[in-house]
């Protein structure tokens, strides 16, 4: 039940379009803001607020015109005030609206997107504090309703990340919820989602993270079918890491949901020596053979990250390519650098922005123990979230370099800044059960995997992050 909204803020709320839609045309922007702070004196917003969220419905129609309530100071406008309502030409109406302004760091005031998400909270559109969803704790969730599917009973998980079924007894890691600090993340709707992406292709393309996050989304839109037939991969493969593309069709929203493999982005080839060996190359200036398959997308979610830290690609001896010259010897941030530039100008070259919506998924964290991931590195017997220390702030230098990239596109990217709360769960990894146990092999010899998750688990958040952009971004339609 959805608490009555505080009568206080209504008449304020309405006052203030009048003003907003006055604003446009004559006052000043400033004068707008100053006038809206009048209005909205603010000192009680903290409990509004603590209110308006406990109404966590989110069926907010999509017609429904929203306005964001500047914060800040005269001196620091907030970019939301743009999204007053703009006329739109019913015949040219894009899926995917890009966002209003390209891609920047946070800046304090700059919370447009935050306060969107939280809008949606307070049932007549209001949102009010700034709110960064990638800054937060994860919370033990009371109501009982993690995991969003249950383990065991979603088909398209393959071994690799079905730690119940493999033998992993504590499950306490399932029952935690991604709480942003200051506003609470939409609740997941496998219904609402589908409909959003009615007609569309959502594609998943990077390395087997990528094909974690995508499974968990193939759970999570499952839950939603009241008949799971409706949904198939088209020419009937079984997931596996061995295949590189997917396409599974939901058939009565006439959409898919596919997953493209693509270890680095860049273009991986093989060079013959003059001894007739074949060696791996990657040419860092060349975009991914895949990449004519992602044009067919409306939706993109992007990653790679984890490959750059392998034998060859680290070394990075007689590997790395550019303009049909292989290097003997070669930087691998340098050559990840230029790869990711690569990608974003193939980005900006072969996207629509008003048809096609671009994310790129940042770095997930391993927690490997006393070892790397091929060194004998050990998560087994995490069972609980790390609480304090450096480790939370670790955000590697391969993310700063993918924020500067994007910076510097002119396609809009949405960053789904999941870093950070993924250094948190060192709990939430297969360790040793990626793979079915079998009576009496022991366990402790096998490689352990801390860097991928659990499913149910982690990607599961990734996804309700999603959900959030797409409810942000009809908001600007
Ligand atoms: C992403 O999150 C990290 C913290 O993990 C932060 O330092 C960084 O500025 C964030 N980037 C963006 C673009 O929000
Ligand atoms: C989920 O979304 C559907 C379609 O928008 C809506 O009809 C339904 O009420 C929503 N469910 C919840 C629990 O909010």
């Amino acid at each position: 039940m959805a608490p009555p909204v505080p009568p206080l803020l209504l008449p304020h709320a309405k006052r203030c379009r009048t003003v907003a839609v006055a604003a446009v045309s004559s006052v000043s922007l400033s004068a707008f803001i100053f006038l809206c702070l009048l209005l909205l004196d603010l000192a009680p917003h903290r409990v509004l607020y603590s209110r308006l969220s406990a109404s966590s419905d989110l069926s907010v129609s999509p017609s429904r015109e929203v306005f964001i309530l500047p914060q800040g100071t005269v001196d620091n406008p907030p970019s939301s005030v743009t999204e007053v309502p703009q006329r739109r030409d019913p015949h040219r109406t894009p899926p995917f609206p890009p966002p209003p302004r390209p891609f920047e760091p946070p800046k304090p005031a700059d919370s447009a997107q935050a306060t969107d998400v939280e809008a949606r909270h307070g049932a007549d559109s209001v949102g009010i504090k700034k709110c960064d969803v990638y800054l937060g704790k994860w919370e033990r969730d009371e109501e009982g309703r993690y995991p969003l599917y249950q383990p065991d009973s979603c088909p398209y998980v393959d071994e690799a990340y079905t730690c119940q079924e493999n033998g992993r007894r504590d499950s306490d890691y399932l029952k935690w919820k991604w709480k942003p600090d200051g506003c609470h993340l939409p609740r997941f709707n496998g219904t609402d989602f589908l409909e959003r992406i009615r007609g569309k292709r959502l594609m998943f393309v990077g390395d087997s993270m990528n094909r974690n996050q995508f499974e968990s989304m193939l759970c999570l839109l499952r839950e939603a079918l009241p008949d799971k037939s409706k949904m198939y991969e088209t020419r009937g493969y079984k997931i596996t890491k061995g295949r590189g593309y997917f396409i599974f069709k939901f058939a009565d929203y006439d959409c898919t949901v596919e997953f493209v493999r693509s270890h680095f982005l860049a273009r991986e080839g093989v060079r013959i020596n003059r001894l007739g060996n074949s060696n791996p190359i990657l040419s860092i200036d060349r975009i991914d053979k895949s990449a004519k398959r992602w044009k067919r997308a409306d939706i993109l979610v992007f990653n790679t990250g984890h490959w750059w830290t392998h034998g060859k690609t680290a070394r990075g001896k007689n590997y790395y390519q550019e303009g049909g010259v292989l290097y003997p010897q070669f930087d691998a941030t340098e050559a990840y650098k230029k790869a990711i530039k690569t990608w974003g100008r193939w980005i900006d070259h072969n996207v629509d922005p008003a048809k096609q919506l671009i994310i790129y998924r940042g770095y997930s964290a391993a927690h490997f123990r006393g070892g790397d991931w091929d060194s004998g590195g050990t998560c087994k017997g995490e069972r609980e979230p790390v609480k304090t220390g450096a480790l939370l702030d670790s955000y590697p230098l391969k993310m700063k370099i993918v924020e500067d990239a994007i910076k510097r596109m002119h396609v809009p990217v949405v960053l789904l800044n999941v870093t950070k709360l993924t250094n948190y769960r060192k709990d939430g990894h297969p360790s040793v059960y990626g793979k079915k146990v079998i009576e009496g092999e022991k366990t402790s010899k096998r490689r352990q995997d801390c860097s991928h998750w659990c499913l149910p688990g982690i990607p599961d958040a990734w996804n309700e992050l999603i959900y959030a952009t797409l409810v942000q971004q009809q908001h600007r339609q």
